[in-house]
């Protein structure tokens, strides 16, 4: 299929957490066909080891270039002693996107955003944040929007371990208690045109509730799943790929519009149902998706 691409999405369905302290699972990292990596130097670390984990990743990430996948870095929380060295590798290292835990407030971004501003980073690597804590997830609309006017906060990554530690919401299939909180986070990323990411699922073994978690996710609106390990890599690409009938629809409207009548037009029809120009612009995001993903196919 081609499609002409004014834009080029960066697939995030699938981004696996690899603690930088265990050398046997960043072996693995060029074989395994994740959409991305969450260099851990935060909880799977221990703090004895974390300046070792830091030189590990100095080690592997120092090429800049890469095999294709995005490269995430998630630092220790900002009041902890390990943040300022673990920029210092963020900034040596320029990873596409640094992670920062526990975000409660529009200043945890800025701080960092300024830290990188001054060492003269570029603005290609990105700050991304976990909604993890209660407080950050009712700050969530305000800590969004320091994404604008071209700051560098670009993502959401729900963190559920700690918001059921916090809140004591326990863990069921379904998430429903859980659900109002999500939508908020949801609702905030989306108003500033922030890319989403659900949260890890523990039990890795349990195929079939990862499976009913990821679709609920991508019902949710999520763009795709942080993940723990390597068995979840295939499901989440399969959940948060467009589907083939999502594509087709896509075409169909793409067609539509494309036609000379439709020029003019903000509205037209299309199988009997109403569409309109809006629906334009998610069918074109939507192809330039599945573009993206079959180049990526053919040149693996
Ligand atoms: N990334 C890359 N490789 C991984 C991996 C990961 N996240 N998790 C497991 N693997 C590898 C293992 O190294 C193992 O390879 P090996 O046989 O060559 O040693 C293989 O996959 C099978 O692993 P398995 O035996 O099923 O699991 P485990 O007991 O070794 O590890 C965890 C289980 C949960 C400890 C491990 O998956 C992990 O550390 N996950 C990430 C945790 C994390 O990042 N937490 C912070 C975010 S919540
Ligand atoms: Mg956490």
């Amino acid at each position: 299929m081609s499609h002409a691409l004014s834009f080029m999405p960066r697939p995030c369905r699938s981004l696996l957490s690899v603690p930088a302290i265990n050398q046997r699972a960043l072996d693995k990292v060029p074989h395994l066909d994740c959409d991305g990596v969450i260099f851990d130097l935060e909880d799977s670390v221990f703090p004895e080891r974390k300046a070792e984990a830091r030189e590990a990743l100095r080690e592997r990430l120092c090429d800049h270039t890469g095999d294709g996948k995005t490269r995430i870095i998630r630092i220790n929380d900002l009041s902890s002693p390990f943040a300022a060295a673990d920029l210092d590798l963020v900034l040596a290292v320029q990873p596409d996107a640094v992670l920062l835990p526990k975000v409660e407030r529009p200043d945890d971004i800025l701080s960092v955003q300024e830290r990188l501003d001054a060492a003269g980073c570029p603005k290609t690597v990105a700050i991304w944040a976990m909604m993890e804590t209660a407080r950050g997830i009712l700050e969530a609309g305000a800590i969004a929007a320091t994404g604008d006017r071209a700051g560098r906060l670009q993502a959401f990554v729900i963190g559920l371990n700690d918001l059921r530690k916090q809140t004591r919401v326990p863990p069921r299939p379904g998430r429903t208690f859980l659900v109002p909180w999500l939508m908020q986070v949801v609702l905030a990323a989306r108003a500033h045109g922030l890319c989403l990411i659900d949260s890890v699922f523990n039990d890795f073994r349990d195929a079939d509730g990862f499976e009913a978690e990821c679709r609920q996710g991508r019902e949710m609106g999520f763009d795709g799943k942080m993940l723990i390990h390597p068995a979840q890599i295939e499901a989440a690409n399969r959940a948060f790929a467009p589907a083939p009938e999502e594509i087709a629809e896509a075409l169909a409207i793409a067609a539509a519009f494309a036609r000379p009548e439709a020029e003019n037009l903000n509205v037209i029809t299309l199988d009997g149902r109403m569409i309109e120009r809006l629906h334009l612009e998610e069918a074109e995001k939507l192809l330039a998706l599945v573009q993206v993903l079959e180049n990526r196919k053919t040149s693996a």
